[in-house]
């Protein structure tokens, strides 16, 4: 069975761009139904339209509090036939009804080793703290702040003449590659979840 997995993402969209390349290259079980944004120039929504995918636009600002957004979400996601989410960037803290509605079954992708740096500008926390290591996380969602049980981690070092920029875009590159897999994996049905653990069951072989 292929799960229907649909993308939120805010900005730029390159994690979206690596889900739809795996997706394209039959490496995913997956339909993607489409592509949320709450930013009107998302420039995700352009990669989304570029790949004939249906691209929507849900601006939070038209909502009285984030239960209401979040209420809206779910019915659009919904009506699309959603069966799983995939967090891209969408800078925005889901609301619970949202959580309820897709339980375990919403990925976010963290650009820092968690459960340091949760939040904003994970990269130049991890800086500014001095850390030697950091990397990318991708968890299933609960109701906290990136605080959901961990899938996949990917480590890479931290230099002394690293900047904010040189750093996020190292672990970019394994976002794009840890992303994709995460989905892979979920939606598979090979993710259990026992409390805060997720175990990973080895990929069935077919004779
Ligand atoms: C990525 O680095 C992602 O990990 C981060 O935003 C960037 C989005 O890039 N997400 C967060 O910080 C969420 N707390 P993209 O739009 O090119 O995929």
């Amino acid at each position: 069975m292929t799960a229907n997995l649909a993308v939120l993402a805010s900005g730029r969209g390159t994690n979206l761009q690596a889900i739809i390349e795996a997706w394209q290259a039959g490496r995913l079980p997956v339909d993607i139904v489409g592509v949320v944004s709450d930013n009107p120039d998302a420039q995700a929504l352009e990669r989304a339209r570029a790949h004939g995918l249906r691209a929507a636009v849900l601006p939070a600002a038209l909502y009285p509090d984030r239960r209401a957004y979040g209420a809206a979400l779910v019915e659009l996601l919904k009506s699309w036939g959603t069966d799983m989410v995939a967090l891209a960037g969408f800078m925005r803290l889901v609301d619970p009804v949202v959580v309820r509605a897709f339980p375990n079954r919403i990925l976010n992708i963290h650009p820092a080793l968690l459960p340091a740096f949760p939040g904003l500008h994970a990269q130049r926390q991890a800086l500014q703290y001095g850390v030697r290591v950091s990397g990318c996380t991708v968890h299933l969602v609960d109701e906290g702040m990136d605080t959901g049980p961990i899938v996949l981690q990917a480590a890479v070092p931290v230099f002394p003449d690293d900047t904010e920029e040189t750093l996020a875009a190292r672990i970019l590159k394994e976002e794009h590659r840890l992303y994709p897999e995460a989905i892979r994996l979920l939606a598979a049905g090979r993710l259990k979840v026992e409390g805060r653990r997720v175990y990973i069951s080895p990929e069935e072989v077919t004779l």
